[in-house]
This record gives structure tokens, sequence and C-alpha cells, in this order.
């Protein structure tokens, strides 16, 4: 596959940026507003990837408790490059950026049917934790997951 280049997002992306996370999650994507205060945090960590200049994905986090926890908020591909490797090449490009600013630990929250998330978490070391009842909606559960980066 033609490389991916995995770069900081910046304000001038938010309109793709926020596209994707539509064509992510059709219900339950977070507003334009909120991506917009994640790439602006002093503490956030938000990367894009790029295949010949198109955009084709993204993650998010951001650094908390004294930087020592880090939380990944959103991480999506455009449905048309999924399972080329580029969430695991996101993912593990953000866990490098967490643990040289100090964090021990990541975690994130997932829907319990989220198959393709819970797989690429699980592959890369992420356990299963709490059970977040309602956290997407009514009926509809997350799981919360942790890794230890040290
Ligand atoms: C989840 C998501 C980010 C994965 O992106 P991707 O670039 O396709 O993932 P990768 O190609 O790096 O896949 C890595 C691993 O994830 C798992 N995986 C990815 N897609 C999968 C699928 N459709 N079904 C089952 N497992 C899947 C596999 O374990 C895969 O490893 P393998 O290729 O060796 O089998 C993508 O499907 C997506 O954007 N989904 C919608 C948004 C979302 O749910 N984000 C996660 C929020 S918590």
């Amino acid at each position: 596959m033609t490389e991916v280049v995995i770069e900081r997002a910046e304000i001038k992306d938010m309109d793709i940026l926020h596209k994707i996370e539509i064509e992510s999650f059709p219900e339950n994507a977070f507003p334009k507003s909120f991506l917009k205060y994640l790439i602006v945090q002093h503490n956030s960590i938000f990367l894009k990837a790029k295949i010949c200049d198109e955009i084709v994905g993204f993650v998010a986090g951001l650094l908390q408790d004294l930087y020592s926890i880090s939380r990944i908020y959103t991480l999506d591909v455009k449905p048309e490059f999924r399972r080329k490797g580029i969430a695991s090449k996101l993912l593990q490009t953000l866990e490098k950026e967490f643990k040289k600013r100090g964090a021990a630990l990541s975690t994130l929250e997932v829907e319990v049917d989220n198959t393709a998330a819970l797989n690429l978490y699980q592959k890369f070391g992420y356990k299963i934790g709490r059970v977040l009842k309602d956290y997407y909606g009514k009926n509809r559960n997350g799981f919360e997951m942790t890794k230890n980066l040290v």
C-alpha cells in the first residue's frame, strides 16, 4: 500500500476530520466544536493519517491527572481505507506520544458490539474493564478499556 504518513492535525483540517467522524459514528459523532476543543488543548495529542495528501483517518487523546493517564476520545478511519493497518499506525503513534509525555496508563471507552474496535484494542494489549451502562444511549452499553504503557 502507498505510504501512510502520520502528522499532527490542525484546525484547518477540521471540516474533513468532522466529515470522517460523522461517517464513522453516524448516530454518535462528536460535534465539530468538541473536535476543535481537542485540537487546541495543551494536553491533547491529535494526529491525522494521510495517504498521498488525502486525510484518511485520525485519532485524538488527552493527557489527564497530571499527565499520568491518557484517554483516547476518538479513532476513525474512512470506510474505504479500513483493514489496511491505518488505525494500528495511528494508535501506536499516539501511545508513543503519550509515553513521551509521561503517561503510564491509556484508557478509552468502546461500545460493547463494536467488534472492529474491540479486536483492534485487544490486539494492542487493551484489557476490558468496567461495563458502562447506557453509555452510548439507552440499552447501548460501553466497555472501559485500559492498557499499561510502562
Ligand atoms: C475500528 C477502526 C478504527 C479500525 O480501523 P482500521 O484501519 O480498519 O484497523 P486496522 O486495519 O489497523 O486493523 C487492526 C486490527 O483491528 C481489528 N479489526 C479492524 N477492523 C475489523 C473488522 N471489521 N472486524 C474485525 N476486526 C477488525 C483486527 O484485529 C485488525 O487486525 P488484523 O488486520 O491483523 O486482523 C475502523 O473500523 C473505524 O473507523 N470504525 C468506526 C469508528 C470506530 O468504531 N472507532 C473506534 C472507536 S472506540
